[in-house]
């Protein structure tokens, strides 16, 4: 593969990126100055519904159906060929293996025969980094929660390439509580979204469910087992795995989702509003499918309206995985940061349908 920037007379890098971590297949041509002038994502959704959570064979079949031809309506939609392009990025870091796979020997294959750099993206940067791509202006150093499916972690982030661990859940992450519990309501699959709209006309008061660790200012950490459990408790029996005989009405399923994702939301604000103050930041972005809820974006904006630091909010279709936020890759082009073919997905832990 050559190095970076082939085609010296063009003013303008166009990069291809890659994004198969989970259950998305998408893909998109950003430009170095980072303009997305395509993003296609084709969702998995309905594969995995009947599941109630993401079944990782299934997503790396699926993946491999649909990466050409995702490629191919992100290339037309923006206008691009093939030789047009400068670069391939792709996510290797976090997500299920089998997924991280297709995208990588996807991007692989693309770099060899174009013969061009190929840069491998940590998706978890690039969750925060949409922030910066939907501000289109420097948001570090910030502090920035990664809230997802398979990750609720607080960093602090110097800029788009050094992020520090600061907590993380210790057990579920809070989308996956909230994929569980939509489950335990008999509600449809992704959990987030349904749990959303049944809590809109139920009492956020009703249950007061656990907040683990909110009151302990020693540590940024979350743990939302417990408070699934607490949901169960309330449904079924301790011990009885059976749901199906369970007819709960209306505006119990409504106040058991608005209680349960007051007390999600209670602890996302409340840890990221201590490590701003650990920190001494006065900048928070928030990234990953859980920051598309409209609770944790309401309560976030009275908070920073409150506290007066800023918060950086992506857009719905920048929060939920996609690839446009693969423009992180810019940034690495510009430190110098290529991968060459010996590079690996790194899979990392992640949620499934079984866990
Ligand atoms: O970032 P993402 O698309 O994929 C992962 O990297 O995991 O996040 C998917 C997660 C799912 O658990 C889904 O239920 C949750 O984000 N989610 C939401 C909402 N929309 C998606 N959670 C709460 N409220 C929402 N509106
Ligand atoms: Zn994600």
């Amino acid at each position: 593969m050559s190095g970076p920037g082939r085609n010296p007379a063009s003013p303008t890098m166009h990069l291809l990126t890659l994004e198969t971590t989970c259950d998305e297949t998408a893909a998109a041509v950003v430009t170095d100055s980072l303009n997305v002038l395509s993003s296609v994502v084709a969702s998995q959704t309905a594969l995995h519904q009947r599941f109630g959570g993401v079944v990782p064979e299934i997503a790396s079949r699926a993946h491999v159906e649909r990466i050409l031809p995702v490629i191919d309506e992100a290339l037309r939609d923006a206008d691009v060929k093939l030789s047009d392009l400068d670069a391939i990025a792709v996510a290797h870091t976090p997500g299920l293996a089998g997924s991280l796979l297709v995208g990588l020997v996807a991007a692989k294959s693309l770099a060899v025969s174009l013969d061009i750099p190929l840069v491998a993206i940590d998706h978890l940067k690039a969750h925060i980094y949409a922030g910066r791509l939907a501000a289109k202006r420097d948001i570090y150093p910030c502090i920035g929660l990664v809230v997802s499916g398979g990750h609720t972690s607080l960093y602090r982030c110097d800029s788009p390439l050094e992020m520090t661990h600061l907590g993380s859940t210790i057990d579920d992450a809070a989308g996956e509580a909230f994929d569980k519990v939509a489950s335990m309501l008999s509600l449809p699959y992704p959990g987030g979204p349904s749990v959303q709209k049944a809590g809109e006309k139920g009492d956020p008061q009703r249950y007061r469910f656990p907040r683990s660790f909110l009151k302990d200012d020693s540590r940024l950490d979350f743990s939302f087992s417990g408070l699934k459990t607490a949901v169960r408790y309330e449904i079924v029996e301790p011990g009885s795995a059976d749901f199906s005989a369970v007819e709960l009405d209306e505006q119990t399923v409504a106040d058991l989702a608005a209680s349960f994702q007051e007390a999600v939301v209670d602890c996302l604000v409340g840890k990221s509003l201590l490590a701003l103050k650990q920190a001494g930041l006065n900048t928070l972005c928030v990234g990953g499918g859980v920051a598309a809820n409209g609770r944790l974006r309401e309560r976030f904006s009275e908070e920073a309206m409150k506290h007066g630091f800023e918060l950086i909010f992506p857009p719905m279709s920048l929060c939920t995985d996609n690839a446009a936020m693969g423009a992180i890759a810019v940034e690495q082009m510009k430190a110098g940061d290529f991968a060459d073919l010996s590079v690996d997905a790194r899979p990392g832990l992640v949620r499934t349908a079984s866990t």
